[in-house]
């Protein structure tokens, strides 16, 4: 009976669409932050469904709870190649939403799979630049502070966590620059045989969205959501005046004087409601997915 209810009521969609002219929405893949799940997604995809009816969300059960700490090439190798199923089935071009550090993982794979077909890419406060600030592991990992996490980070076991992947210390940058296996890669602050199509895989994005705020508390410094760091004598230091956009490393720059890039700075929004406040949705996400 629901199924059958479901078909009438996709007909009905599809046909106003076709009285209309309105092309379908696009679908739009989701990606959940660390140590949970697809179901901290929830309300987004649901509220996408709400408001843009007939929108195919898919929200990524992979890596949940403590398997979000695997590594982050793994989960983006993974996860991407869902995403690449995905895209290839709708040649028209998805959609690409990650939370937290679901947004470092579906910026990674943009770069990792240069070929994608994704229009809008929104990172829903996820430390795109880094992340120096423990909180969020406490809970897990008590004895963990800041200054000296980089001792256990910074070496072969440390890497093998997607937490050690983006844990960028402003005092030790050169163990930065020597043991890490993602960051410094994606952001092309190290040079590979992959520099010049990571910058490729992200200007051929029709939009990107950061999405940040002061009031973050777990995002550390909160600018890393919007590409923004620390810079070495750990001044916070925003993304227009940083390296990376300035030599357009990863083509912000790009995206930027093309207008395909978009900052919302949002205050009083604390890191665990980001994804679980309508009007967030309503206000930066929706307007974005076509
Ligand atoms: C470059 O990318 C290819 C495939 O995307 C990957 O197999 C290879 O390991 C990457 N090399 C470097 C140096 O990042
Ligand atoms: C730290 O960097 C900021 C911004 O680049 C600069 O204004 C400030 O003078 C620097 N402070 C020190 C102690 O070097
Ligand atoms: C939701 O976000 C808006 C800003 O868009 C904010 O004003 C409001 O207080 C938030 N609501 C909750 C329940 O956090």
């Amino acid at each position: 009976m629901i199924k059958k209810y479901n078909l009438i009521n996709f007909l009905i969609l599809n046909l106003a669409n076709l009285i209309y002219c309105k092309l379908p929405y696009r679908p739009v893949v989701i990606i959940h932050g660390v140590l949970t799940g697809s179901e901290s997604m929830e309300l987004i995809s649901s509220r996408i469904q709400e408001m843009h009816p007939g929108t195919q969300v898919y929200n990524t059960p992979r890596y949940a709870g403590w398997n979000s700490l695997e590594p982050m090439w793994h989960q983006v190798e993974q996860i991407g190649e869902d995403v690449m199923a995905i895209a290839a089935a709708y040649p028209e071009g998805i959609h690409l939403l990650g939370y937290s550090q679901g947004g470092l993982v579906a910026r990674a794979i943009l770069q990792r799979y240069p070929e994608h077909n994704v229009r809008t890419f929104i990172s829903l406060s996820s430390p795109q630049a880094g992340q120096f600030g423990t909180k969020f592991l406490r809970l897990f990992f008590p004895d963990l502070v800041c200054e000296t996490a980089y001792e256990l980070f910074y070496s072969r076991v440390g890497q093998l966590s997607s937490v050690g992947n983006y844990w960028n210390d402003p005092y030790e940058q050169k163990l930065y620059m020597k043991y890490s296996k993602f960051l410094p890669f994606v952001n092309n602050e190290a040079k590979s045989l992959n520099t010049t199509l990571f910058k490729a895989a992200l200007t051929k994005l029709n939009k990107m969205v950061l999405i940040g705020g002061p009031d973050d508390g777990v995002i550390t410094p909160w600018q890393s959501s919007q590409f923004g760091y620390y810079n070495n004598n750990a001044t916070v230091v925003d993304m227009r005046e940083r390296e990376i956009y300035q030599t357009d490393a990863i083509g912000l720059k790009t995206l930027d004087n093309e207008k395909k890039l978009t900052i919302h700075t949002v205050a009083q929004i604390p890191h665990f409601m980001w994804h679980k406040n309508i009007s967030i949705v309503d206000k930066y996400i929706l307007p974005y997915l076509d």
